[in-house]
């Protein structure tokens, strides 16, 4: 349990660090460089608008050209340009909001009367975002009188009304108007301006999906609606783009947008205070939906318009021995130029284990394809992923990877909705994929639902999951590592070890224990005068013993909407929106972007990207996040790092694993069987780093069964480094709570971390701002405590990703 004191003290370590401030952020902006390049502005303007995804459109979109357009809803002006917290808190240059953004546009023509009536009013009526954690989720609306929208409906072609929300870490959205559900002002904007209005389209600038039971009131009288998410500081000229037809939208929901709340499976074991069964267990969004109740969803995962049609199609399926190769050819069907999406489902046979009806296995976007224009695309599906994992021997293999006996059948299509079954293939005998071993189970078994074939149909059933039964202590002895022997200064630089002149071990064996415990811990406060103003901490060379040595000290910055820093630097639009363009290359290209400013601002390590599943949409940083699909995930995970990594500097995808909930985020259990945390919650890990080679990772806050993740050896070492062979360097997510191993009464708090390869404490103080070392790494270090030898393993993973990254470079 958290205690006052923490609040304050967690409240207050943030703001010290925030430059999210009202009069700090005039302050900020007023004396940014505008270093934003060109090719960062048109990257951010065309990804902003791809992202969109389309729900409605009877063909008012796009809008003809010369159409007058009358904008309602304040945010118009007040734009949700990101969300709160450190996943937002940049400090931008500029933001281009609706209005500026039709102003800019030569093919709409703005009905300024009512626009400058909002601004002035806006001016009137400030907004007040300062204090951390008590962001405002929505903006009171100005009123808008009857006649006010009548004189607009005779003034202009069409409406086009906005809705914002946002959100922010530590705090969830809730149950409530004005964060969930649409608010009486709203509603009473939508009376009006439909009640006027032949064309009304709506745009939602949120950052997570919102209930959408208001679009059963107005049916008929709305022509349009699409989430346009929030999109960094090109919005509005993104958004105007898609009004206008510049661009079509080709994003697609990557979350299921049901019918209401509690149609969610997880809607009644989120939000715990102390833990939360996954009682959904692999059954998340459209798995679930798909298997057992296709009629409680709105829209499907996968689903978006288009200005034009596409159809999509399979010519040839090849087998190798790593899988399948499928070529699709996607066809512009339609009338205007646009991009196309396909989307490659598999169903699995029920078999023991019981699978979805249908799980995303690839994905691919065409470029801009002219009316009657093809692009072939190939999707590639390997045999692992048609394996599910038996964690308690069902199938005779316990701890595996198995192919079950039966029948594999592959759907494409444009949404896992509409999707028309392209080839089947059948699987002789069950096979085992991949021997693994128990790894992070729950202490106890507890029910968790999963599908079962009966009388022909698939039901839900309830069965317990697997509870532990291996022994983590004797795993932990018999793999300790050797101790390198003290040898004192040798006057090896760490430039040695990277020309070779000599080994990781001789340069280690130089350090003595302050310097080991100094690398295994960042600088004590956040906002370090080691590094580049306004970072978020400095680990690596933070004693001056050890930059003699020639280890730098490193400077890492938040986030995944760009590089917060104190100057002045590029807000990149929200994950979500990333994610719903379904286009690696397009998010590659973003980062890439961001890689090269993090070079410029002097920013080594980016604490990005957000990789946790949007489990419901109610927790608080989904809009940092990308998916209720791990695959998704996984790809568009991968597609970051690549582009953070491309010049040089470091990713560091968050926050593994199971971080779904921010209410109690630093107490709560995230209690989930070992098949769904494998196949959901660290899944999309698991791809982005084979596939990608993150230098860093960072834990969650959170418990999993019981475990806090940055105590947890069988997350961060059997599964990572051992069954992934993870190379680089694990630090926590900022502060840590204390902890006694239950296996080593002598093993506590920095010692327990260490132990389980959670090489870094960020920062290296605590909440209180202590500014000594913390003991407890050198608990009775080699009798019954911690050993050299693993201390001395960590400074390795340290130093191995300090010797490549770019503060030593520099
Ligand atoms: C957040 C992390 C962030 C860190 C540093 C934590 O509160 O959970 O995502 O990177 O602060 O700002």
């Amino acid at each position: 349990m958290s205690s006052v004191k923490d609040k304050i003290t967690d409240f207050a370590g943030k703001v010290y660090s925030s430059f999210g401030s009202v009069a700090q952020e005039k302050t900020e902006r007023a004396a940014a460089e505008k270093t934003y390049t060109p090719e960062m502005q048109s990257a951010l303007r065309r990804v902003a608008a791809e992202g969109a995804v389309l729900l409605e459109n009877n063909g008012v979109l796009p809008l003809a050209e010369g159409t007058k357009v009358s904008l309602f809803g304040r945010v118009q002006n007040n734009w949700f340009y990101t969300g709160y917290g450190s996943g937002g808190d940049v400090n931008r240059p500029y933001a281009v909001n609706l209005i500026e953004g039709i102003r800019n546009c030569d093919k709409l023509i703005l009905n300024e009367t009512l626009a400058q009536k909002y601004e002035k009013w806006c001016s009137e009526n400030v907004i007040n975002d300062a204090i951390w954690g008590k962001w405002p989720r929505f903006y009171t609306e100005m009123p808008v009188e009857d006649i006010t929208v009548a004189s607009a409906a005779e003034n202009s072609d069409c409406a086009v009304v906005v809705i914002g929300r946002s959100s922010g870490e530590d705090r969830e959205n809730v149950l409530e108007k004005g964060s969930y559900y649409i608010t009486d002002d709203e509603k009473k904007m939508l009376d009006s301006v439909t009640a006027s209005f032949d064309k009304v389209i709506v745009l939602l600038n949120i950052g997570s999906i919102i209930d959408m039971s208001w679009l059963d009131r107005y049916k008929n009288k709305l022509s349009a609606v699409m989430i346009v998410w929030q999109g960094g500081m090109e919005s509005g000229n993104a958004v105007a783009d898609l009004l206008c037809g510049n661009v079509s939208p080709s994003g697609k929901l990557t979350s299921t947008i049901a019918y209401s709340y509690s149609d969610y499976p997880c809607s009644k074991s989120f939000g715990g205070k102390e833990y939360n069964y996954y009682y959904e267990d692999i059954y998340v969004g459209y798995r679930y939906f798909e298997t057992f109740c296709e009629e409680k969803v709105r829209y499907p995962f996968g689903y978006g318009l288009s200005y034009s049609d596409f159809s999509v199609a399979c010519n040839k399926v090849s087998t190798s021995e790593d899988g399948f190769l499928f070529d699709i050819t996607v066809k512009n069907t339609g009338k205007r130029p646009a991009k196309g999406v396909s989307e490659l489902y598999l169903r699995k046979p029920t078999g023991e284990l019981g699978n979805p009806l249908r799980s995303l296995v690839a994905f691919g976007k065409t470029q801009n394809l002219n009316a009657d224009e093809c692009e072939e695309l190939t999707a590639d599906v390997s045999f692992g992923q048609l394996a599910s994992f038996d964690e308690s021997g069902k199938t005779g293999n316990k701890s595996a990877y198995v192919i079950e006996k039966g029948e594999y059948e592959f759907y494409l299509g444009t949404d896992v909705r509409n999707a028309e079954k392209i080839f089947s293939y059948y699987h002789e005998e069950t096979t085992v994929y991949e021997e693994l071993s128990e790894c992070v189970p729950p202490e106890l078994p507890f029910g968790v639902i999963t599908a079962k074939e009966k009388d022909g149909k698939i039901i839900a059933v309830t069965q317990n999951c697997n509870g532990m039964t291996r022994n983590l202590k004797e795993r932990i002895l018999s793999s300790l590592p050797e101790e390198i022997p003290f040898t004192g200064d040798m006057g090896y630089k760490l430039a040695d070890v990277k020309s070779g002149k000599v080994t990781m071990e001789q340069f280690v064996a130089q350090l003595d224990k302050n310097e080991l415990e100094a690398l295994t811990r960042g600088d004590y406060t956040m906002g370090s005068n080691l590094g580049t103003p306004g970072n978020a901490a400095v680990f690596c060379g933070v004693l001056p013993s050890l930059r003699e040595k020639g280890i730098p000290a490193v400077s890492t910055s938040d986030g995944p909407s760009g590089i917060r820093l104190r100057a002045s630097c590029s807000l990149i639009p929200i994950g979500t929106l990333l994610a719903s363009t379904f286009d690696t290359e397009a998010v590659k290209e973003v980062y890439s972007l961001v890689s090269l400013e993090m070079k410029e601002k002097g920013s080594d390590v980016l604490l990005a990207p957000g990789m946790n599943i949007q489990r419901s949409p109610l927790c608080g940083r989904n809009f940092e996040y990308y998916s209720e699909d791990p695959y998704l995930t996984g790809k568009i995970g991968a597609a970051a790092v690549n582009g953070i990594q491309s010049s040089g500097g470091s990713a560091c995808p968050k926050h593994f694993a199971c971080n779904s909930q921010e209410y109690k985020r630093t107490t709560n259990d995230s209690r989930v069987s070992e098949r769904a945390l494998r196949e959901i919650y660290l899944k999309g890990f698991e791809i982005c780093i084979k596939e990608a080679k993150p230098r860093n990772i960072m834990t969650s806050y959170n418990k999993i069964n019981g475990v806090w993740s940055y105590f947890n050896y069988d997350l961060c070492t059997s599964i990572l480094r051992n069954e992934w062979k993870y190379e680089g360097n694990v630090m926590t997510d900022w502060w840590t709570k204390k902890g006694r191993s239950p296996d080593f009464k002598d093993v506590r708090d920095q010692g327990y971390r260490v132990r389980a390869q959670v090489d870094v404490l960020m920062p290296g103080g605590d909440r209180s701002g202590r500014r000594k070392p913390d003991g407890t790494l050198l608990h009775k270090l080699g009798k019954g405590g911690i050993t050299l030898g693993e201390i001395q393993r960590s400074a390795m993973n340290v130093l191995n990703f300090a010797m490549n990254s770019t503060a030593m470079k520099d």
